[in-house]
């Protein structure tokens, strides 16, 4: 079932008033911001031509946009370029050699430190290793590790010679790792010994081992020797990172790609079980990335020190920790570990230790540091902080008054931005110093990009609450979904027609134009701003033999912005009780990954369904939520919901 119904959460809605931006020590003055907008929306593909031609191309473009295949659109479509020359030559070449590109600090405090020559170096060394295991353009790499430079290492060497990088996050349990490296048919995999997280290794190598022998295109293991963790290493399909970099030629040339040669594919979660492949290109997305970190973070490449948080396996890594940063010269702070290890106040320690200008996180990380105390970051000096930025769920206005006054010292603006795997790059957000902050909302579109609210018919809504959606194509667009065009176009444009792209989120529209995102409107579930699928999950629990019927559903939470709840009805031969919870929460972990664990298991006797027999979720997330459970008349057996709401009342002593 999909369930079109907007559901917000309900405590982001209640806001402060604007807070006027401060006079700005990050951002623009507010007259060459409205110009700005103005510029882009009388000219929008000239407005994107100029800021694509501050990339370096190997042949320059003359055409922007070709739409003859609507809405499979294509960028810059005669020009070529390199992503990892853009991200690195080019720097070099004009003398910034020296630059750190990153600090990358461990888990246990040990540092190395990057620069953008020993990276190109590390990165032509590592081309050259996959050209000599047969990779050449086109092949899809799977790139499966933990927070380390080798990461950042092994997506460009694959952008350097065109090879397709599908980075799969490295909390993914092996089944989920398997599916996404099977759906790409990836030909070799870059992976690590094993991964600390919190002061304990896993062997990641040996847990995968038995799902890479099911993977009929694998050919190529590259094992990054990080830990020194037990590590079975297969003679003719298996060799070590530092072995391959050692014995590799230490220049490989850029090779100059058409603009819309795939730079990656990036799976996500979507309303059904099955994950999307995301696909971006070259030239488009790196223009949305370099424009977007240098307009919305107020970039300063000489003196700015770069934090973003995220982790290198989800879109925010990618655009804003791996390829924005890089792009634009900047220094950044590559962190290996938790944010609670070894210490509640590591993150605090990290800004200060390198004069962190601008930071970037999520607000379930910030709910996070709010409940463990304000004394922790108080402890050290965060004056070097100009900027904070927001993504990945809305923030509460709780947590955003917390992050500007504890972490920003009040003089810091908060840029809320607001985008998707599929947009590649941010679309909506204040640009600091001349948009008034509104804590809870993403405010604006940035220029170039069309956004519209709209109804259930597709009649745009000028306030009031909708449907949001993109109006116009923009470069870092998703181009397809990997192998599957018929998917993308049911996904994305077939509700509302070939140019508008549909969301899939829910908004408010203000007076000012401003927009206030209230969440998903399909089955898709964000934990900590980490994107499941109810499906994904569901289909995982049915898969265990202890289970009869199951169905999930997403619940606000004051941590993790929503969190799983499973309504499980045990097989015959089980109980509900304290051993299956187990079994299932191990199930959870081992099939997707402990991020996918429910909070909360409801045993049930029968699940509320149409008459049809399609589950009615919202049934449930009003249960739980412990709202009216409205309408029930399509109900197939009303009854249920008596036996249900009992099931999840808790006894009263
Ligand atoms: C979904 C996209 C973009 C990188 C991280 C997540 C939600 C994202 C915001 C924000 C409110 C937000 C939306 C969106 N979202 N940023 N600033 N305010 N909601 O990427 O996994 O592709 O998820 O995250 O619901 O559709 P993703």
């Amino acid at each position: 079932m999909t369930d079109r119904t907007p559901h917000p959460q309900t405590d982001l809605l209640t806001s402060a008033g604007p807070v006027a931006a401060p006079a700005a020590p990050a951002g623009r003055p507010r007259a060459d911001a409205e110009a700005l907008y103005a510029q882009a929306a009388a000219d929008r593909l000239g407005f994107w031509a100029e800021q694509a031609r501050l990339l370096s191309w190997e042949k320059p473009f003359t055409t922007v946009l070709d739409d003859t295949e609507a809405p499979f659109h294509r960028w810059f479509t005669d020009g070529t370029l390199n992503a990892s020359a853009n991200c690195l030559d080019r720097h070099v070449a004009a003398g910034l050699g020296d630059r750190v590109a990153y600090h990358w600090h461990g888990e246990e405090g040990e540092t190395r430190t990057i620069t953008y020559a020993g990276l190109l170096d590390e990165v032509q060394r590592f081309a050259n290793a996959l050209r000599g295991l047969g990779v050449t353009a086109g092949d899809v790499v799977g790139i499966h590790l933990p927070m380390i430079p080798e990461a950042v290492v092994a997506m460009l060497a694959c952008a350097r010679i065109g090879a397709v990088h599908n980075v799969v996050f490295g909390g993914f349990a092996p089944q989920a790792v398997g599916e996404r490296l099977a759906a790409c048919r990836a030909r070799v995999l870059v992976t690590v010994d094993g991964a600390r997280r919190k002061g304990r290794v896993t062997a990641v190598k040996q847990t995968l081992e038995e799902t890479l022998r099911t993977l009929p295109d694998l050919e190529h293991v590259v094992v990054v020797g990080a830990t020194g963790a037990s590590c079975p290493m297969w003679p003719g399909r298996d060799s070590w990172y530092a072995e391959q970099c050692a014995a590799a030629d230490p220049v490989c040339p850029a090779v100059p790609l058409p603009a819309e040669h795939p730079l990656f594919i990036l799976y996500s979660s979507g309303s059904t079980a099955a994950p999307k492949g995301i696909v971006h290109t070259t030239g488009g997305y790196l223009t949305g990335v370099s424009y977007t970190h240098r307009i919305v973070f107020a970039l300063d490449p000489e003196r700015d020190v770069w934090f973003c948080t995220a982790d290198i396996g989800w879109i925010t890594g990618h655009s804003y920790l791996v390829y924005g940063p890089l792009l634009n010269g900047v220094t950044s702070v590559l962190f290996e570990g938790a944010p609670d290890h070894p210490h509640k106040a590591i993150w605090w320690e990290l800004v200060e230790r390198y004069g962190v200008t601008q930071l970037y996180t999520a607000p379930t990380a910030i709910r996070a540091a709010m409940n463990w105390g304000e004394e922790l970051p108080g402890r050290h000096d965060l004056s070097s902080l100009r900027l904070l930025g927001s993504v990945g769920e809305p923030i509460n206005p709780t947590a955003w008054q917390w992050y500007h006054r504890v972490i920003g010292g009040g003089r810091c603006p908060i840029v809320d931005t607001w985008w998707q795997t599929e947009t590649g790059s941010i679309m909506i957000a204040p640009l600091p110093g001349a948009t008034d902050a509104k804590p809870g909302s993403a405010t604006r579109p940035l220029p170039g990009v069309s956004a519209e609210l709209l109804d259930a018919d597709g009649t745009p809504i000028a306030t009031g609450t909708g449907l949001l959606a993109l109006t116009e194509p923009w470069p870092s667009m998703l181009r397809t979904l990997y192998g599957d065009d018929q998917r993308y176009l049911d996904t994305y444009f077939s509700r509302f027609g070939k140019d508008t792209y549909l969301v899939g989120d829910a908004a408010r529209l203000d007076e000012d134009g401003h927009y206030w995102i209230l969440g998903r409107t399909d089955d898709v579930i964000n934990v900590s701003g980490h994107r499941l699928s109810t499906a994904e999950v569901e289909s995982a629990v049915a898969a265990h033999p202890g289970v009869a019927e199951v169905a999930v559903v997403a619940v606000p939470d004051e941590l993790t912005g929503q969190a799983v709840v499973a309504f499980v009805t045990p097989a015959a031969a089980r109980t509900g009780d304290a051993a299956l919870e187990a079994e299932l929460r191990e199930h959870i972990s081992v099939r997707i990954g402990k991020l996918a664990r429910p909070k909360k298991i409801v045993w049930v006797e029968g699940l509320p369904k149409t008459r049809s027999g399609k589950i009615i979720r919202r049934l449930l997330r009003d249960l739980v939520t412990g709202q009216e459970t409205g309408d029930v008349t399509t109900l197939g057996e009303p009854d249920v919901m008596a036996a249900l709401t009992a099931a999840v009342t808790p006894p009263t002593h």
